[in-house]
């Protein structure tokens, strides 16, 4: 990342929407040398998901390609800031669940999806340090989708053509008009 970039989200940056090419790329892992950058990016992420709302921002998601995300699923009044540096999922369950998924990047479009209804994922806190977290319900969908977002994966994509179409095609619209006002 060029120091103009890191200069330029200490600023709330913008989040990129749906069809932007860099959200369908694949993020490098963290590495050492971007430790001292790791602050100035994670800062950035909340202030644009707390902005939006949303509960969950992936790094790709406002144009830096690194595997990191940050997520709250806190109620309103109590904030759960969490950061998930090269997050990996190393065990997933045999059974499923469904839930309805949104993203910050196909804003006021919304679809169930399926996946598995518990994970385990191995990551780096923000310092660094190797975690590891046992997840359910919301926790392990929201996981999955930012990891997701890590490999240029999108929620529509686990949706039938049909339904994804539909969703990009009134996402378009929508953009489209909101253009117009
Ligand atoms: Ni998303």
């Amino acid at each position: 990342m060029s120091p103009n970039l890191a200069a330029a989200i200490q600023q709330t940056p913008d989040i990129l929407i749906v069809p932007d090419k860099r959200l369908r790329l694949r993020a490098r892992p963290v590495l050492a040398s971007d430790r001292d950058r790791i602050g100035n990016i994670v800062s950035g992420m909340f202030a644009a998901m707390y902005r939006a709302p949303g509960i969950g921002l992936a790094a790709p998601q406002i144009g830096i390609s690194l595997r990191m995300f940050v997520m709250d699923l806190g109620p309103d009044n109590a904030r759960e800031p969490h950061v998930l540096v090269n997050p990996e999922i190393v065990a997933v369950s045999q059974d499923l669940a469904t839930r309805e998924e949104g993203c910050l990047s196909l804003p006021g479009q919304y679809a169930e999806v399926t996946r598995p209804a518990r994970i385990t994922t191995v990551y780096e806190d923000e310092s660094g340090t190797k975690r590891r977290i046992e997840a359910d319900g919301l926790l392990a969908a929201c996981i999955q989708h930012e990891i997701d977002h890590l490999d240029g994966i999108l929620f529509i994509d686990h949706l039938s053509a049909l339904k994804r179409n539909i969703l990009l095609r009134k996402l378009a619209k929508e953009r489209r008009e909101n253009r117009g006002t």
